[in-house]
């Protein structure tokens, strides 16, 4: 018995919610091939593929979709049931898409398909959860939630999993364009002080709150005046070559706002249409290309 899953890349953060917001898309993502297979117990990872020159540990205690897998595998009272994983990357390593979450949360969703399902997505959260750890450190699930359940989801408490599914306005669309710079989430996690200042904190609560009502209220307008972070994106921006430039010419393209993609180094802009993502991404990646950076553009309905 073989089950295969497709499993979204995400754009974390969005701005008004560091850790505790995200979206799926609806590409790229990676797929995720879970087998049952006698011969042994516990997870295997069998084979990994379009990792490029990069390589990914195939020992299951070190690599994101092992760990979610095995994870699962023991909670269902199962430790003896033998799975093969197949991993086929099919989005960039430290891109700020969510890559190590999705592998994470497919494989999850995978192993519960192969048993039958008996559990439900928002139930499979904590096992990936553990499993994304692995990759950057640190537990928050503003990846994974979105990558398993869809949508926008909003995580109340990263300790609890307390997560929510917020309204989407009709129309929005995102464009994410990814430049050829690595990041890892561990180096932009590093950056950030752990004190903010209250004019700050002031500033970004409001940010937040009103980005929510936006949303349930179908606001566009609020929801563009919305979308600023004052409080992580300032630390992190110099990361990203061009980003000053990329944002202005989101803006004067017309999306309603625009800040980086989870840690980075993509860079996301909400636009109230497909066709408006489309022409607001290009002039994004021709900004990039004025500080010499190539890059790759996904345009989505949220
Ligand atoms: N919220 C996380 C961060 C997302 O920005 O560090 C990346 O994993």
């Amino acid at each position: 018995r073989e089950v295969r899953v497709f499993a979204p890349a995400t754009v974390a953060n969005v701005a008004v919610g560091f850790d505790i917001l995200g979206f799926a898309i609806n590409r790229p993502g990676d797929e995720i091939v879970a087998r049952l297979n006698p011969a042994f117990s516990g997870v295997r990872i069998t084979a990994i593929t379009g990792t490029g020159d990069k390589v990914l540990p195939l020992d299951t205690e070190k690599n994101t979709a092992g760990v979610s897998a095995q994870r699962l595998l023991h909670h269902l009272g199962q430790p003896e049931t033998g799975v093969e994983l197949e991993i086929h990357k099919k989005m960039p390593f430290g891109s700020g898409l969510g890559s190590s979450a999705a592998s994470a949360a497919g494989a999850a969703v995978a192993v519960n398909e192969l048993l039958g399902a008996p559990l439900t997505r928002e139930a499979l959260l904590y096992f990936t959860v553990l499993g994304e750890e692995v990759a950057d450190g640190s537990f928050h699930a503003d990846n994974v939630a979105p990558c398993l359940v869809g949508g926008i989801t909003l995580i109340r408490s990263n300790d609890s999993l307390d997560v929510h599914h917020l309204p989407v306005p009709n129309g929005l669309h995102v464009a994410v364009v990814h430049p050829e710079i690595e990041i890892l989430t561990r180096d932009a996690r590093a950056v950030l002080s752990d004190q903010v200042p209250l004019s700050v904190a002031i500033r970004q609560t409001g940010s937040l709150a009103s980005f929510i009502t936006a949303l349930y209220t179908n606001d566009i307008s609020l929801l563009g005046r919305s979308l600023h972070d004052h409080m992580i994106e300032p630390q992190r921006k110099q990361l990203i070559t061009g980003f000053d430039d990329v944002k202005a010419a989101a803006l004067q393209r017309g999306a309603l706002g625009c800040s980086i993609s989870g840690a980075g180094p993509s860079i996301f802009a909400l636009c109230d249409s497909g066709y408006l993502a489309q022409a607001v991404g290009q002039g994004m990646q021709a900004a990039f290309q004025q500080h010499g950076v190539e890059s790759q553009l996904y345009v989505s309905p949220i």
